[in-house]
């Protein structure tokens, strides 16, 4: 199913430390961010990519997409404060499109066939989200004590890209926006519209660049795809 991608890159990755928008660390001589894109400019099904940037770092990334030729990049939209208000300003500044992928810039390891499952199944169901079981036992606490241990078989932990219907993905972002409802993740905005969410399972490489160690990570995921591992 061809499908459009948004890829955010409006945060400012103040938990990376790293002085500047995680987006612009070198990964492999590489932006974290062209890695990121590259995902999409190199798999078939994408029609258009729709660069979610800050105001101040709109010609850095413009820059970025030229030097690296990712030739799908359609359009730059600024983002806002929060996530969900750049995937809503991605989201009324792309081109219509049946299908939408919406994929952190800070995600730069998300497998092929991923892609290509989630935008088949978003065609099916409406909505479809990269995740993965959660490995640790998960506590719920009341303040510093806990107050029980969640069944683990239930619990996956939700990546990106996930993968909308647009029209839902749209009416979800308004609907949110009308209540002041504020979702970590996307998907959770359609829940609350009774809609399904199909989970397709993804793998444990798919990290989200977040905090300094992430970075040992990346390096450690790039040199095992090189064959240096
Ligand atoms: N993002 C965005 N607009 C925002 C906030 C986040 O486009 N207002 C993007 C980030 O650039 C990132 C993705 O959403 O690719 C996931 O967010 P996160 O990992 O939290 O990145 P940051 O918000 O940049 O980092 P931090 O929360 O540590 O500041
Ligand atoms: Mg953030």
């Amino acid at each position: 199913m061809e499908y459009a991608a948004i890829v955010l890159a409006a945060g400012q990755g103040k938990r990376m430390k790293a002085g500047m928008n995680k987006q612009l660390i070198d990964l492999n001589g590489i932006p974290l961010i062209v890695h990121s894109l590259r995902l999409f400019e190199e798999d078939e099904a994408c029609k258009a990519i729709w660069l979610v940037v800050s105001e101040p770092e709109r010609q850095t990334m413009e820059k970025l997409v030229a030097e690296y030729q990712i030739g799908k990049v359609k359009g730059l939209v600024n983002g806002g404060a929060e996530r969900q208000d750049s995937v809503y300003a991605g989201l009324k500044g792309m081109e219509e499109a049946e299908i939408v992928l919406i994929h952190d810039g800070a995600r730069p390891f998300v497998a092929k066939p991923i892609l290509t499952k989630l935008a088949d199944e978003a065609a099916q169901s409406g909505a479809a989200i990269a995740a993965v079981p959660v490995k640790d036992t998960v506590k719920l606490a009341d303040k510093n004590s806990v107050a029980r241990t969640v069944e683990r078989k239930n619990l996956w932990a939700a990546q990106t890209p996930q993968a909308f219907q647009y029209e839902l993905v749209l009416a979800a972002h308004e609907d949110a926006k009308k209540h002041g409802f504020l979702g970590t993740d996307d998907a959770s905005l359609v829940e609350r519209l009774d809609k399904r969410v199909t989970i397709v399972e993804s793998d444990y490489l798919n990290i989200k660049l977040t905090t300094e160690e992430d970075l040992l990570f990346a390096e450690t995921i790039l040199k095992k795809r090189e064959n240096q591992l």
